[in-house]
């Protein structure tokens, strides 16, 4: 077991307690949501129960399917009883999302279910949003709005086993800025407002945030 993972464990155990027989789940993702997953599959053998999961990424797709959960296209479905996703920061009014690069499939689904529960360990927790800020943009538009931010220093973010840039599961490129973010409502809308975004990883409407320490869960 990795160093945080018991947090990880524990807050996913947290958002498990909501899970009720019959809901369509949203799966968000990260190594938090995979903790979910695999225990809402051991959950749904062991109840018997009905549940159809909508994923945010492959990488919570290939790890729901394995774990033999019903996963269907959010397309097929027409609505989502509750998204359980991650973050990278969070504060009471906002998160950091997009570690992943998954932030536009996350948003669609978060934002759009009934309920939308955050899972975090405890050291995702701040004050003052600080932190990365991704943003999936077009890329044959990506020029343009590197040139449009260039105040925040945005970056292309590069693969690590692949040449050049993280292409997402959208086929898009992703930026990130590092920034301290005053008002995450005004610059979701800003960044979003920039023609070629497809969207921004700063969310501020969720229900609740559940944060997981070495023993406990919290919802904060
Ligand atoms: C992916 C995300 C993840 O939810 C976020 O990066 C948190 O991941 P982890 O649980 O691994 O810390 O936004 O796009």
């Amino acid at each position: 077991m990795e160093m945080g993972d018991e947090e990880k464990i524990n807050a996913a155990k947290g958002a498990l307690e909501e899970v009720k027989d019959g809901m369509c789940v949203g799966l968000g993702s990260g190594s938090t949501v995979r903790e979910f997953i695999r225990l809402l599959a051991e959950k749904v053998k062991k109840e018997k129960l009905n549940i159809c999961c909508v994923t945010t990424s492959f990488d919570s797709r290939m790890l729901a399917i394995e774990r033999g959960l019903w996963v269907t296209e959010p397309d097929a479905i027409s609505e989502v009883d509750l998204a359980v996703d991650g973050a990278d920061k969070v504060t009471k009014t906002a998160l950091l999302k997009g570690g992943g690069g998954a932030l536009t499939r996350e948003k669609i689904i978060d934002y759009n279910a009934k309920r939308f529960i955050v899972i975090v360990d405890e050291s995702k927790v701040q004050e003052v949003l600080d932190g990365k800020v991704a943003l999936e943009v077009l890329p044959f538009a990506t020029p343009m709005v590197l040139k449009h931010l260039s105040k925040y220093n945005p970056r292309i973010r590069m693969a690590d086993r692949k040449l050049g840039p993280v292409v997402s599961d959208n086929g898009s490129f992703i930026i990130d800025m590092n920034m301290k973010v005053e008002n995450p409502e005004k610059l979701e809308q800003e960044f979003n407002s920039i023609p070629g975004i497809i969207e921004n990883g700063i969310f501020t409407k969720f229900d609740s945030i559940i944060v997981g320490r070495k023993d406990k869960w919290e919802k904060v």
